[in-house]
């Protein structure tokens, strides 16, 4: 069977759209399953960037700033120019720009800037990029920044930044769900920390008179795993053997997962933490923020001072409510949760933000049956093909011109037929 000889050269021009991966829901490392997935990915921007926006000096009018502000002096917060001005950009996060007046708890002015959200090149070649988030300490106020996800109706999700945190102390770098004071899951890193620690928090973490809600708030060692939260259960882990030092400023990625009554917490997928207090319970969106406003917190940085978050890339796995991504309504998509056949998953896969079908037995309903049809079909089509010409004994040419039956319509044909019909997946791979 001489012809047969030819599969192989056409299997790499077939198999690409066959093996394409339709994803209709996605599966973590801990067995929660999510029907939306993004990956931001904030390291392909490439050759030199727009310069970096100057720090902004002074305060607009009043914490909200109006376009009269921006005018009049655009050092308030002009946007730097390219990627984040693009659409891909704007339709996925929004930069903030609100501020808040002093108050006694909170003794420093803070205000919001778009100039403190930048990309920059992530190597010497130009190659590749990162987001930069920004906070400087002006003698009369904070300049911070805040980038919030346009999707506003999330309701439970498994969220990972890769970043890295440093500068100087009396800041805040957040990355977590909101809604309200009370429907809050937060990481923090707060710069007044030792660099190997981090804080995993359920809103609200004080009560009515500001006393702390023990079980709210847990400080982790990354690296030991020790924790402290204000209870007796603390240090329930610890490490056997420690390995590197794993600290916040350096890259890692840093996660959080938001399910029905508890959130977790992870760094380069190592589970940390489980907190089973104060689980939101409504539709939220993203933030990512870096702050200080003089209060117990976040404390006070030095004037003349700054402090950097940068960001590699956030990827996102979470289940919305309502049709609309962007709607509060609270009846939970349940088109998706019927035809969750082809199931990804997204961790521990070849290439971070790639998902990949699901590996025991789910090639199968990973395949799209369309794009296997097409496969089948070209595989028959140049067997029949190559023995008509074995046949005939006659030129390519000859016998191809004798295969009216096989143009696009009728192969399109054919395909329909086929998937109408049902194809034996198992049998069609195993026959590929
Ligand atoms: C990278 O970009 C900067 C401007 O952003 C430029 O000055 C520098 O020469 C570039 N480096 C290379 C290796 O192209
Ligand atoms: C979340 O917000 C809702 C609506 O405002 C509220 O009823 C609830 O107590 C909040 N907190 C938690 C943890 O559910
Ligand atoms: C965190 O744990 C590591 C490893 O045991 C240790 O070297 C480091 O000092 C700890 N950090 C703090 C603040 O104790
Ligand atoms: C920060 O400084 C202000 C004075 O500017 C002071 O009132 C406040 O107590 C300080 N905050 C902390 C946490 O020490
Ligand atoms: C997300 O929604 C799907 C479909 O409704 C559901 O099967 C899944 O359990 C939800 N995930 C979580 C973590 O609640």
């Amino acid at each position: 069977m001489l012809n047969l000889l030819a599969i192989p050269f056409l299997l790499p021009l077939i198999l690409p759209s066959a093996l394409a991966v339709d994803c209709e829901c996605y599966r973590t490392s801990t067995g929660h399953y999510f029907t939306n997935y993004e990956f931001y990915d904030f390291r392909k921007q490439s050759g030199p960037l727009p310069p970096v926006p100057e720090l902004p000096d002074s305060l607009p009018r009043s914490p909200r700033p109006t376009a009269e502000d921006y005018s009049s002096n655009p050092k308030i917060g002009a946007y730097q120019d390219g990627y984040i001005r693009s659409d891909e950009f704007t339709s996925s996060w929004s930069i903030q720009d609100w501020g808040k007046e002093p108050t006694s708890e909170f003794p420093i002015r803070m205000q919001n800037s778009r100039s403190n959200v930048y990309f920059v090149s992530a190597d010497s070649s130009n190659s590749s990029s990162k987001m930069v988030v920004r906070t400087h300490r002006f003698d009369t106020f904070q300049s911070s920044a805040e980038i919030e996800s346009a999707v506003q109706n999330v309701l439970y999700a498994s969220i990972r930044v890769r970043a890295r945190v440093y500068g100087a102390a009396g800041a805040v770098a957040g990355f977590f769900t909101y809604f309200n004071g009370q429907n809050e899951t937060d990481i923090e890193v707060l710069t007044r920390d030792d660099p190997t620690e981090i804080r995993y928090s359920n809103q609200p973490v004080t009560d009515d008179r500001g006393n702390e809600i023990r079980g709210s708030s847990t400080k982790v060692n990354m690296t030991s795993q020790d924790r402290t939260d204000g209870t007796e259960a603390e240090k329930l882990k610890k490490r056997a053997t420690p390995t590197t030092l794993i600290r916040y400023d350096d890259w890692h990625t840093h996660r959080v997962d938001w399910v029905d009554g508890k959130s977790s917490w992870f760094v380069d997928g190592e589970h940390l933490l489980d907190k089973k207090y104060g689980v939101p319970i409504v539709p939220s969106y993203f933030i990512m923020n870096l702050w200080s406003d003089g209060g117990v917190w976040s404390g006070n940085m030095t004037k003349g001072q700054s402090a950097y978050m940068e960001i590699e890339f956030v990827e996102m796995a979470f289940n919305t409510t309502g049709g609309d991504r962007s709607s509060s309504n609270r009846n939970v998509k349940g088109a998706s949760a019927a035809k969750c056949d082809s199931i990804c998953v997204i961790d521990g896969v070849a290439v971070t933000g790639t998902p990949e079908g699901a590996q025991s037995g789910a090639f199968k309903s990973a395949v799209n049956p369309w794009s296997l049809g097409v496969a089948i079909l070209m595989i028959a089509v140049v067997l029949c093909v190559r023995m008509h010409i074995a046949d005939s004994g006659g030129s390519g040419k000859m016998s191809l011109g004798k295969q009216p039956k096989l143009g696009p319509e009728a192969i399109g044909k054919r395909q329909e037929n086929d998937v109408a019909g049902g194809v034996d997946r198992r049998v069609a791979n195993e026959g590929i």
